[in-house]
């Protein structure tokens, strides 16, 4: 996949997204990449944590929209763990249009969190901690406490090898008990992958073409 063509292209709310065709898959929906990390992380998860000092993990860094919106909603102290496999190139990274249309102003923050380096914490801004690992989130380390997961990996018909039991189980011990796991994702199968694992889960409206995302809680 790492080896893989990513074609920019533009989504219903006028942010981009990346397509790979030959997975035939989408980074983001096309109905709005800016309007969906809003509604499934930052609305259904992030809001919802009514807690200073966050721990955050996120399965898959990609354009870092989930960061940077993360980023710019938060103020008080926040550690950002996220694990990609494939980094993207700086070119593609230069290319997406989300610091322009977000905020101008914060162009340079949203590609300061692709220049820090991979692997250790970097300070972003005073309170926001950045720590970004290459890797396979199938056989990483997760912090421990960790307060918020965003589990952001490609369509289950797609990569299906990112969505099993023992990855729900894992985070579900890293958490703290309270804690909130969102992804866009409604499928019946990976609901049950959670319950198993000890969550409980809700299904919750969707962003615009959507229907249904889930949402579960330690
Ligand atoms: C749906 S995209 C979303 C990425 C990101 N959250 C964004 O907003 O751009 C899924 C991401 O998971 C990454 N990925 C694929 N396999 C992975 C693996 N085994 N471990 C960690 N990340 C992986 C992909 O490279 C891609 O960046």
């Amino acid at each position: 996949m790492g080896k893989l063509h990513r074609e920019l292209q533009l989504t219903a709310d006028g942010s981009h997204t990346l397509f790979i065709r030959e997975m035939d898959e989408h980074y983001h929906s096309v109905n709005g990449a800016i309007q969906e990390s809003r509604h499934v992380f930052i609305e259904a998860g992030l809001k919802q944590l009514k807690k200073e000092n966050l721990r955050i993990v996120e399965i898959g860094f990609g354009t870092g929209l989930n960061t940077f919106l993360t980023l710019l909603e938060t103020s008080s102290p926040v550690e950002y763990h996220t694990i990609e496999r494939y980094p993207l190139s700086m070119d593609i990274i230069q290319s997406l249009n989300y610091g322009k249309i977000i905020d101008p102003e914060k162009r340079e923050l949203f590609l300061s969190l692709h220049t820090a380096p991979w692997n250790k914490p970097v300070k972003i801004t005073a309170s926001f901690i950045l720590h970004k690992v290459i890797g396979d989130s199938n056989t990483c380390e997760f912090p421990k406490q960790t307060d918020l997961v965003y589990f952001d990996a490609f369509a289950p018909d797609k990569q299906p090898e990112m969505w099993n039991p023992e990855i729900f189980a894992k985070l579900y011990d890293c958490m703290q008990t309270g804690g909130i796991l969102t992804t866009y994702c409604a499928k019946g199968s990976v609901r049950r992958m959670m319950q198993e694992a000890g969550y409980s889960v809700e299904r919750i409206p969707g962003p615009p073409g959507k229907r249904e995302m889930i949402r579960a809680v330690k």
